[in-house]
């Protein structure tokens, strides 16, 4: 099976694309390297790839693949409030497009890489695929807007399925230093203090990035009428926190460190509490293999064995928005986020 994976040299795709290789997928990527430079450890081997934007790709870049997977885009709520209309532009607007483009060129399958965070303010009941979307930044909304159209290209032909990702933690060559168990073990090891900015009431499903990976092949292997037009979940339901109790397990893991809380950190209007189940049903090989727990033992060794400083955590090469904001500095992308200088011609290279 031949599939294209956008976005595939962040922190997701980056474990993604060795994962579909190993099991026997030709796979080919599509990414602006937004992020090329920002590794802790060695990359995933280099595969054929579109230096492409995803809002400028054509229909004949995507002729003869099987599936999508769609990864691509701005990744978080700092991002996404950047410039909000860009934000739709490449979240909503571009993945729209590409999945309309899919659809004329034959490609069967579409996974898009959704967000619980459409769920929003959601309060403290768990909820399962059918509540309703209640998202409160521009990056929650634009993943619901995406859904939404895409969802409306289903055909006997075309079968669009979005996975919602929980909030990813764990290592990847890639490490992201702005998700929250991330940091709070990043600032644990450096500084001793587990700071939480909130009160620490918001709930939040957490699952490791490598079984969000994990997710994506095992829906690549399910049976396409299982999976038609639908949305589901992925985490694991008995992984939902409050962010006081990661605060906890941070604490516990990382020698000498202590819970604090930002003075003045107040509930945060983001509290979503989700089940699960679902996706295993549909997607029987979907084996997740971490918990929290065991995420935040990883992630401390990591920041050990990598030596990863305060100012590693806080930097351009951990934190999207400020590597964002520094190749807009650079000149390198122009205000719409556009690549001023594709370092390579659009054909596969
Ligand atoms: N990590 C999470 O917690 C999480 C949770 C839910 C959903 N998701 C979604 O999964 C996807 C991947 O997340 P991630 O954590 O790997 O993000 P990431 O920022 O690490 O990677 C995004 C990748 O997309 C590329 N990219 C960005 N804009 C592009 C464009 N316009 N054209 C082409 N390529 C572009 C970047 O170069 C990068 O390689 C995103 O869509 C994100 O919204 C992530």
């Amino acid at each position: 099976m031949r599939v294209l994976v956008t976005g595939h040299r962040g922190y997701i795709g980056t474990l993604l694309t060795p994962m579909l290789a190993e099991q026997g997928y030709d796979v080919v990527g599509l990414d602006t390297r937004l992020y090329d430079d920002c590794l802790i450890g060695a990359d995933a081997p280099e595969i054929p790839t579109y230096e492409v934007d995803v809002r400028d790709v054509e229909r004949d870049q995507l002729e003869g693949f099987d599936a999508i997977v769609h990864l691509a885009g701005l990744c978080n709520d700092p991002l996404g409030d950047l410039n909000p209309e860009i934000t739709y532009d490449i979240n909503h607007r571009g993945s729209a497009r590409l999945a309309r483009l899919a659809r004329e060129a034959g490609v069967g399958r579409f996974l898009f890489s959704s967000s619980c965070s459409l769920y929003g303010a959601a309060g403290d009941t768990p909820i399962d695929e059918s509540a309703p979307f209640n998202p409160v930044t521009p990056y929650g909304r634009s993943k619901g807007l995406a859904e939404r159209d895409i969802a409306a290209l289903a055909s006997d032909d075309f079968s669009p399925t979005f996975l919602r990702n929980a909030t990813a933690y764990g290592v990847s060559p890639r490490l992201r230093g702005d998700l929250v168990l991330n940091n709070l073990v990043g600032l644990a090891f450096n500084t001793g203090e587990v700071l939480i900015r909130s009160d620490g009431s918001p709930w939040r499903p957490l699952v490791h990035v490598e079984d969000i990976a994990r997710a994506f092949v095992a829906a690549l292997e399910a049976p396409r009428e299982a999976l038609h037009a639908k949305p589901f979940n992925v985490g694991i339901t008995a992984e939902n926190y409050q962010v006081r109790q990661v605060g906890d397990i941070v604490e516990r893991v990382v020698p000498g460190s202590r819970v604090v809380y930002a003075a003045g950190g107040g509930p945060d209007a983001r509290n979503y509490r989700v089940s699960c189940d679902a996706f295993p049903r549909a997607a029987p090989d979907f084996r997740p293999k971490w918990d929290v727990e065991s995420g935040a033992r990883e992630l401390l060794d990591a920041f050990r064995s990598h030596d990863l400083s305060f100012d590693d955590l806080n930097g351009s090469r951990l934190m999207r928005i400020r590597h964002v904001l520094e190749l807009i500095d650079s000149g390198e992308l122009d205000q719409t986020l556009r690549r001023r200088h594709p370092g390579r011609p659009a054909a596969l290279t």
